[in-house]
């Protein structure tokens, strides 16, 4: 009932000629998956390049951040159209790089979720625990606070353009993925959060994926998870054939 979403986040790597080979190499590798959304995230400067590239295909384009403003004075920002306008149909926001190095709050991903989604993008919106919250037992609240905060104010509606991603800090880069049953416990509690904070329909439809150390050996395990709906990929995504075995899980 709900299409899985395989994302790639290439994070600060690539140019504009190694994304649009890349792209096309990956486009070629996934022409055949039709059950799973599939979406890539290059740097701002190669996404509309990336755009022509996957024009015709079934790879969609996301960003790895934006701005809440529609224009104006604000130096070095890009606004949600913008995205558009380059060809995005998602927008990743609050990255946990984001959070721990560039100072985004629950607040500020909330001010550009809302404005992702105002925009007509679909917003993936990352929320996880640091490994000293695990540790000391803060798993769930720290996810709650920041569910809470970072979907604040936003109607059931609005989850039609609205993905979540956990993405345990402590998993991504490190090689450590959380376990099949330690990821599962987390979507559900989310699951029955967005239960609890908007509706039961939209938290049995609306996407939670995984994110930290995904690979083609571990994703069947987290996949075959019942509130496991894709995977939100780093390393692995920034190679085509590594992350066409991601989104080929069922086959
Ligand atoms: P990783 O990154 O797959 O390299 O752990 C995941 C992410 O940061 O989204």
């Amino acid at each position: 009932m709900r299409t899985p979403v395989i994302a790639g986040n290439w994070k600060l790597f690539k140019t504009i000629g190694e994304s649009v080979a890349l792209v096309n190499e990956l486009k070629q590798l996934v022409a055949n998956i039709h059950d799973v959304e599939i979406v890539v995230a290059p740097v701002f400067t190669a996404l509309s390049r990336v755009s022509d590239a996957v024009e015709g295909s079934n790879v969609r384009l996301a960003a790895q951040d934006c701005y809440w403003e529609e224009e104006g004075a604000f130096t070095g920002e890009v606004a949600p159209k913008l995205l558009k306008d380059a060809g995005c149909s998602h927008v990743i926001i609050g990255h946990s790089e984001r959070r721990q190095f560039f100072g985004e709050t629950d607040l500020t991903v909330n001010k550009k979720a809302r404005a992702a989604i105002a925009a007509g993008l679909t917003a993936i919106v990352c929320v996880g625990e640091m490994l000293t919250d695990r540790e000391s037992g803060q798993t769930f609240s720290v996810i709650e606070t920041q569910i809470q905060g970072s979907l604040a104010g936003l109607a059931a509606d609005d989850f039609t353009h609205v993905i979540i991603a956990y993405e345990p800090v402590w998993a991504i880069g490190t090689g450590k993925t959380a376990s099949d049953a330690q990821a599962q416990e987390v979507h559900l509690f989310i699951r029955q959060l967005i239960a609890r904070l908007f509706n039961q329909e939209v938290a049995d439809a609306v996407r939670i994926l995984y994110g930290g150390s995904v690979k083609p050996e571990n994703v069947k395990g987290l996949m075959s998870q019942p509130d496991i709906d894709g995977a939100l990929v780093g390393g692995a995504s920034l190679k085509a054939d590594s992350f066409a075995a991601i989104a080929a899980f069922n086959v």
